[in-house]
């Protein structure tokens, strides 16, 4: 494979990259081989390609859900498609299709402008609208699954390109076909059904109080856009100043027996309803009850203003981050009974 810059063929190929800006927690790694994919057209023939044939592929967006602790020995391919397009005006609502390589906040923002209603409260969510999907992103009462239409994606298994519905995604609370299955399909891009009104979403924690703060008695979709950003900005560690994945753990979903049992024992543990009967309890509090808001090892540490936010410091490496995440898992397990899953890949 040659090293070079092949726009013509709709990709562009770096040998020995460098993955430390590839990656939110800015530990550093390389990838034997890095190829950005503009044009879907070329992904067979990407496939095709020796090294990748005979390497193993990663798929990255923006790195901003990953947790690299080790070089990648093959291919790391960036879905880099662009493009955001209306297919079709239905008047109340409309088809439009954005290109995998698209940034997630900014699409955000195109929607708004547009007079679009409903994704105000997934703003500033960092990443590419590729992996929108992967783990069916969400935030502040709303999930992604809300809008998506179609899934366009290349099977590595198949070599074909497939459209995948909504329904066959079987998306879940950070979960979706494509996370149980991370290394089938490449998506290219997504289409979305977005309505041109909707009504609010205000009643996770904070909304409503934030909009008080503001001064606003009767919201419109900006303004609960502007109250979610200024509740983001104000709890989550920005990654332009300190490497995060964001939450680095899955709030646990456990059956309703147990979460009674936990909450007798613990009564400010918060718990929300979840499907199947289910509740869903707040990973947050129970690393932050074990202790570890603020804890560090050497660069690897918990962010002080959120325990569910692992952090760089500046120096550490992917492998100590896993190394303090197992401490946190086995301390919350040994002290509740409950082993936490990492959210971020772990490659
Ligand atoms: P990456 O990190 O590059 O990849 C994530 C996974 O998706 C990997 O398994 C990768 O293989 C796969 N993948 C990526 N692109 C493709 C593609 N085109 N085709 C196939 N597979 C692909 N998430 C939330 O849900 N809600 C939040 O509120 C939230 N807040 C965050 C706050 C901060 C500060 C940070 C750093 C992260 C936050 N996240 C949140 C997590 C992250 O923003 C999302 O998971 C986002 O979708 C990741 O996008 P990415 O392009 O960076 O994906
Ligand atoms: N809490 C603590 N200590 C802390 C922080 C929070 O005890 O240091 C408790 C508080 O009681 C708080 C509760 O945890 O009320 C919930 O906190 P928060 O509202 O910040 O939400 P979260 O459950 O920690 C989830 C998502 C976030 C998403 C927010 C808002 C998961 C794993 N995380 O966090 O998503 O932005 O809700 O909807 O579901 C991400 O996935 O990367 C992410 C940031």
């Amino acid at each position: 494979m040659k090293p070079d810059t092949l726009s013509e063929s709709g990709y562009r190929v770096t040998e020995d990259a460098d993955l430390s800006r590839h990656n939110s927690f800015r530990v550093p790694a390389r990838a034997q081989w890095l190829i950005e994919v503009d044009d879907a057209r070329a992904l067979p023939e990407v496939f095709e390609l020796g090294a990748v044939k005979s390497s193993p592929v990663l798929v990255l967006g923006e790195g901003s859900n990953v947790l690299l602790t080790r070089g990648w020995p093959g291919v790391v391919l960036v879905p880099a498609m662009r493009g955001i397009r209306i297919l079709e005006d239905r008047g109340d609502a409309a088809l439009v299709r954005v290109g995998a390589g698209e940034n997630w906040n900014e699409f955000v923002h195109w929607s708004l402008g547009r007079g679009f209603a409903g994704l105000e409260n997934l703003i500033l969510i960092p990443g590419s609208v590729g992996a929108a999907p992967i783990q069916n992103i969400g935030a502040y009462g709303v999930e992604v699954r809300e809008f998506i239409a179609t899934v366009e994606a290349f099977d590595r298994r198949t070599g074909q390109y497939v459209r995948i519905d909504n329904a066959t995604c079987t998306f879940a609370y950070r979960d979706s076909v494509f996370k149980r299955d991370p290394d089938r399909f490449v998506v290219t891009a997504v289409e979305f059904l977005l309505p041109r009104s909707r009504e609010l979403v205000l009643d996770y924690a904070g909304v409503r109080d934030e909009l008080v703060a503001m001064n606003i008695d009767d919201p419109n979709h900006a303004a609960v856009a502007e109250a979610v950003m200024r509740l983001r900005l104000r709890k989550l560690p920005n990654p332009a100043q300190i490497g995060n994945a964001g939450s680095f753990f899955k709030n646990p979903v456990v059956p309703a027996a147990l979460a009674d049992a936990l909450l007798r024992a613990n009564p400010a543990l918060p718990c929300w309803p979840a499907t199947d009967g289910n509740r869903k309890l707040s990973a947050a509090w129970l690393v932050d009850a074990a202790g570890f808001k603020g804890a560090r090892e050497g660069d690897a540490g918990v962010s002080e203003r959120h325990a569910l936010v692992l952090v760089n410091h500046g120096n550490a490496t992917g492998a100590q981050i896993h190394a303090l995440a197992h401490h946190i898992i086995d301390a919350v397990d040994a002290r509740y009974g409950i082993r936490l899953e990492p959210e971020p890949r772990i490659v």
